[in-house]
């Protein structure tokens, strides 16, 4: 067992069919797009849910791009019906597969939209594709049990769109959480539109009451009279959640990490290739090396990965 390590998440690949400025940025466009891992990824899912893992999030780039992804949730519903899968997505394709990966055993999805404006969406996202944003987001809530919003509200970008990304999320009643804009290497000349979850939330005209969460997940959700839904905050930049993390991280490359912010890794595919015992080890060590205490992230700062296209956020 990996301690408290429950919480798997697999960037598939680091293709996308959007170049957000603040995920993707240029110099990124060339992808690796490889789709031969399928075997290393079953393989690797196998070993990590034996030492303890009981949710996996597929991300990307777009997870939905893998072509093998309805295959790959099926494998780990085989594995135990019990593991929750999840997926991080733009819904640009969930449109024609929503039911696809709801058949194979999807359990929830979070989509990113963080713009109700379209040509916003097509300043931010580098493509004209939001009514197929729109259309995707409802066609998984007819399909998927659970459906999330995420955005990332970015100073001078979208950060005047939180009050009505709120009110459309309640008319689908869905839950909707903010996510703090992170600095990575690649974009960190935007650090400067970095702004914090309290701002944003004492921008807003709602009387939030934090309700009660589990304490390993990243956001803090929050209620209010006015709403059906939750607003969740995840503010990794100014509140660190380091101290309860469950997760590790698998990148479409083999490579495992304990941390977003931490350059310790170690290739899994390579490891399994010279055995079960040894892969084993290698998990365990990196486990053991994991960092609870916060990270010093500060805007300005700069990640050890280039950006989060190849860490799926
Ligand atoms: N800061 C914060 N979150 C990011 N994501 C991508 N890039 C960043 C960044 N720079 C996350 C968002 C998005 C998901 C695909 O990745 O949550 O919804």
């Amino acid at each position: 067992m990996i301690n408290r390590i429950k919480y798997l998440r697999i960037s598939l690949l680091n293709s996308c069919n959007l170049n957000c400025f603040y995920c993707r940025p240029p110099q990124q466009e060339n992808d690796t797009y490889v789709t031969k891992n399928y075997d290393n990824f079953q393989n690797s899912i196998k070993l990590l849910h034996t030492l303890g893992v009981e949710k996996i999030r597929f991300t990307g780039g777009e997870p939905t791009l893998y072509k093998q992804l309805p295959e790959l949730i099926q494998f780990v519903k085989k594995t135990n019906p019990d593991i929750h899968t999840a997926m991080t997505s733009n819904a640009i394709l969930l449109k024609k597969k929503a039911k696809t990966f709801a058949d194979a055993g999807l359990d929830s999805v979070n989509i990113s939209i963080d713009t109700l404006d379209e040509n916003r969406f097509c300043s931010v996202t580098g493509r004209n594709k939001y009514k197929d944003m729109i259309d995707g987001i409802k066609e998984s809530i007819k399909y998927i049990p659970k459906v999330k919003l995420n955005t990332v509200l970015i100073r001078g970008t979208n950060d005047d769109e939180a009050h009505d990304l709120i009110q459309f999320a309640n008319k689908l009643k869905v839950d909707i959480r903010f996510i703090e804009f992170m600095p990575t290497k690649l974009n960190s000349e935007n650090s400067d539109q970095y702004i914090s979850g309290d701002e944003i939330k004492a921008s807003l005209p709602y009387d939030f009451k934090p309700i009660k969460n589990d304490p390993s997940t990243a956001a803090r959700y929050e209620t209010s009279s006015d709403l059906d839904i939750n607003v969740g905050f995840i503010n990794p930049v100014s509140h660190s959640f380091c101290a309860m993390c469950n997760r590790i991280r698998l990148t479409s490359d083999g490579r495992l990490y304990g941390c977003l912010f931490s350059g310790e890794s170690f290739n899994l595919f390579d490891a399994l290739a010279k055995g079960y015992d040894v892969a084993t080890n290698e998990v365990h060590q990196l486990v053991a090396n994991k960092q609870y205490k916060g990270c010093s992230r500060k805007t300005g700062d700069s990640a050890f990965f280039p950006s989060f296209v190849n860490m799926g956020g």
